[in-house]
């Protein structure tokens, strides 16, 4: 592909050109219109696609066996979005008591909602087990005697899954990738017994299952199966020394297109996944187990677009930077990992002639970039959208530079909804002024 331009429509056919104006539209909703009319940098996130992503998991595994799909909230955690998802009946996979608050805002109920990371507080722990919390995803002996402290404490018993690291390679980038022995996630299959010995034997623990969580972004599915296979011999072992463990969490991971890859879809990992749980435990003459999966890139990654405006073109000795109101604090994946992002003008200009530019924002880093090498035909002025952002887009903006956070309109059906307003001055100021 050159010049890594891309077809809107490849990514999400709701997003499409229209043939006579030559305008980006989604779900049928003109960007220009939505720039004009809320300002931009703006999130535009369409309903439809989250629920076709989440319901190509669900229909994945349908009929297979009892298989629940925990929305990764850290991917898009907007309440709205929640909402919609929680109405589809998904669970959730959060990751600290603020998610666990957006899911209750959201009506997600938190029996469904399984809370992962390796650093949970005493408080988040406390407030997750008295909001009734489904379990635990523990990942670490100091932390499973947290959790039983704290269930003693409420005396209320909690659910625990171990979080164990499988150590094979998920051919990702590294600082998404999760489950290599060097990474800081989960226990090592070693400890793992120890650790659920433990577990098994204190009264206010209950050992719910196992969860494993390889990496995102992976657009090869092989290091999954392979992942599978090192949880299940462990589950052999544990067995046999007496602990019996009914719940697999896979975690998420699966990627999507943001240029020309070609990911796996749901449907040609979950039934193979599924279907080896099965065999195993016909031929260890067990019941199935239980599973889940905590998708949040395939879910809403390429159902929202970030829609910027060119402030300036400016050319510095033959290169040529598009300097657009959108920067790092915005979408921080580029800075952060190099990640590439498809940009194209939301309207045809008939006045501009083509240009490689880099994409570039206001603030004040080398490193705030957007897109590197991209022919545009853009004037001041311009609208852009930078494709597949709805996904660790507006979850990990911040105000660096003191730039308020963007907007954030949902489309569905037609109709438009302002979803997060845009952060002002004051709302900045407040936390430090209030004191
Ligand atoms: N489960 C666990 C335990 C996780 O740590 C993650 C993501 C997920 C599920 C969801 O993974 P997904 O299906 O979205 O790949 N900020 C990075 C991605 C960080 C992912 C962290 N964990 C990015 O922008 O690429």
């Amino acid at each position: 592909m050159q010049n890594n331009s891309v077809n809107p429509s490849d990514l999400n056919p709701h997003l499409q050109f229209d043939t006579a104006s030559g305008e980006l539209q989604f779900e049928s909703t003109e960007l220009s219109g939505l720039a004009q009319e809320f300002g931009t940098p703006l999130y535009v996130y369409s309903a439809s696609s989250i629920k076709a992503a989440y319901r190509a998991y669900a229909s994945a595994c349908q009929g297979l066996a009892h298989v629940t799909i925990c929305y990764a909230v850290k991917a898009n955690s907007n309440i709205h979005i929640l909402k919609l998802l929680a109405q589809e009946g998904a669970g959730f996979d959060i990751v600290s008591a603020g998610e666990l608050a957006r899911v209750i805002a959201a009506g997600g109920a938190p029996e469904k909602a399984v809370f992962a990371g390796v650093g949970k507080s005493m408080q988040e722990i406390e407030y997750a087990l008295g909001q009734g919390v489904g379990c635990f995803n523990v990942e670490s002996e100091a932390e499973m005697e947290r959790v039983a402290l704290v269930a003693e404490k409420l005396q209320r018993k909690a659910n625990v899954s171990l979080r164990v690291n499988p150590d094979v390679d998920a051919k990702t980038h590294p600082y998404i990738s999760t489950g290599l022995k060097e990474n800081k996630f989960g226990v090592s299959m070693n400890a793992a017994k120890r650790v659920y010995q433990f577990a098994n034997s204190h009264p206010w623990l209950n050992v719910h299952g196992i969860d494993c969580h390889i990496g995102s972004q992976l657009t090869d599915a092989s290091p999954y199966f392979d992942a599978l296979d090192r949880v299940l011999a462990l589950l052999d072992q544990l067995a046999a020394d007496g602990i019996e463990i009914n719940h697999l969490d896979l975690g998420g991971g699966i990627g999507i297109r943001y240029l020309d890859e070609t990911p796996p879809t749901p449907a040609e990992v979950l039934p193979k996944l599924i279907g080896k749980v099965q065999s195993w435990a016909q031929a260890k003459g067990r019941g199935m187990p239980t599973l889940s999966f905590e998708p949040g890139r395939s879910i809403v990654g390429n159902a929202g677009v970030l829609l910027t405006q060119v402030e300036f073109l400016k050319e510095n000795e033959g290169k040529h930077f598009a300097i657009v109101d959108a920067a790092m604090n915005d979408l921080m994946r580029p800075a952060m990992y190099k990640a590439l992002h498809g940009v194209v003008a939301v309207q045809n200009n008939p006045h501009a002639t083509a240009q490689e530019y880099d994409v570039v924002g206001p603030v004040c880093e080398s490193g705030d970039w957007l897109a590197k090498n991209r022919t545009l035909t853009i004037e001041q002025g311009d609208y852009l959208a930078i494709l597949s952002a709805g996904a660790y887009g507006q979850t990990m903006a911040s105000n660096y530079n003191s730039r308020g956070r963007a907007a954030e309109v949902l489309l569905e059906n037609g109709k438009v909804t302002l979803i997060r307003r845009r952060e002002t001055i004051e709302d900045q100021l407040r936390p430090e002024l209030d004191v």
